[in-house]
């Protein structure tokens, strides 16, 4: 099982693959699935903005697709395309609920500044939060 540090650099490389010609906002992910294996995305905007895909939901979706659906944690990095991070990239609120659907409470979200990081649980960055087991 690969470890957080490992999961970060994945998100840093996945983040070099993102399709972000309106925002120059650079954004990449890696989901760490129950089972060990590693699932990158980027964010992949679209000419019609609310088409865009973020990092977190492109990584999420290839996972669901390849079969997978039981997760660990996603590491997260972003800031100005072709440069080095600056400043954390916290998962907006749709990410958020799509990690819902599949993730327990317990569910790990690694962000990473460029220099520090820091973990929050699903629980943290969702409270109170509508799943499927609401309906
Ligand atoms: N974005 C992500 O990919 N993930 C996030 O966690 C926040 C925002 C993307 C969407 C858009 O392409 C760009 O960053 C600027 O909002």
């Amino acid at each position: 099982m690969i470890g957080y540090r490992e999961l970060i650099d994945r998100a840093s490389s996945a983040r070099e693959r993102a399709y972000v010609p309106y925002s120059k906002f650079a954004v990449g992910a890696a989901l760490l699935c129950e089972d060990g294996t590693v699932f990158e995305g980027a964010n992949i905007e679209n000419a019609a903005y609310p088409a865009t895909n973020c990092a977190e939901r492109t990584a999420f979706f290839r996972a669901v697709m390849e079969g997978h659906r039981e997760f660990k944690a996603i590491a997260v990095v972003g800031g100005p395309e072709g440069q080095a991070p600056h400043a954390l990239c916290p998962p907006c609120g749709v990410c958020r609920q799509v990690m819902r659907e599949f993730c327990g409470e317990g569910f790990e979200i690694v962000l990473f500044d460029g220099k520090d990081t820091k973990t929050y649980t699903l629980a943290q960055l969702l409270p109170c939060s509508f799943g499927p087991e609401n309906l």
